[in-house]
């Protein structure tokens, strides 16, 4: 199983990807019915991942090349915020607890190190243990909460601001 940089011959695979976790994890941020799911659309997206020097989505095959996770990296886009990478993560849950998620993190790192990152930040849900724990093993610290700032089924649930400093 490897990872690579995601490109838009990916753009179906990944399609399904994300909705197999809108349908199995409440962490993520679209219900299962909300998300665009044209293939041009979902081109459109990878087109603007390709080459560039700003945002990335790093994919993880399993052995018969499907994809089964997946992490986005988008820096800001301007020149006092360009340093910030936002990051987004998800693991198919069939293929949880074997290390994929740090592995992909581990990947994110070296292109945001290469790319003159000096912080990575992400948000999650404040119940969210197993994302937390694999956020702080990794090294991120916990900055704050947004309160209330999600809503699932009329009940209103708490987020982390977690980030990790990089090297200048
Ligand atoms: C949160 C999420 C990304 C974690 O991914 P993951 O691939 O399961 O994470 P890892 O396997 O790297 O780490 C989880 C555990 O596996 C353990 N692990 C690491 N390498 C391992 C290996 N080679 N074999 C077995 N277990 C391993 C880690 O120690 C960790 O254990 P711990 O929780 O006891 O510390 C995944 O659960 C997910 O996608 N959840 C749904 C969506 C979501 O919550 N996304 C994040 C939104 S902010």
């Amino acid at each position: 199983m490897s990872i690579r940089t995601a490109n838009i011959n990916d753009s179906a695979q990944l399609i399904s990807l994300f909705e197999t976790l809108d349908q199995e994890s409440t962490f993520m941020l679209l219900e299962p019915s909300e998300r665009d799911t044209s293939l041009e659309n979902q081109q459109k997206q990878m087109a603007n991942f390709t080459d560039s020097n700003t945002q990335v989505m790093l994919v993880k095959e399993n052995d018969k090349a499907e994809l089964i996770a997946f992490v986005v990296g988008i820096a800001g886009n301007f020149i006092r915020n360009k340093h910030s990478l936002y990051c987004v993560i998800g693991v198919k849950s069939e293929y949880h607890d074997k290390g994929i998620g740090h592995s992909l993190l581990t990947n994110l790192e070296e292109w945001a190190n290469n790319h003159g990152i000096h912080r990575i930040e992400l948000t999650v849900m404040e119940h969210n243990l197993k994302a937390i724990r694999l956020y702080e093993t990794f090294g991120f610290i916990r900055e704050g909460i947004k309160r209330d700032s999600i809503c699932i089924a009329g009940e209103y649930i708490n987020e982390l601001y977690m980030s990790k400093l990089l090297n200048k």
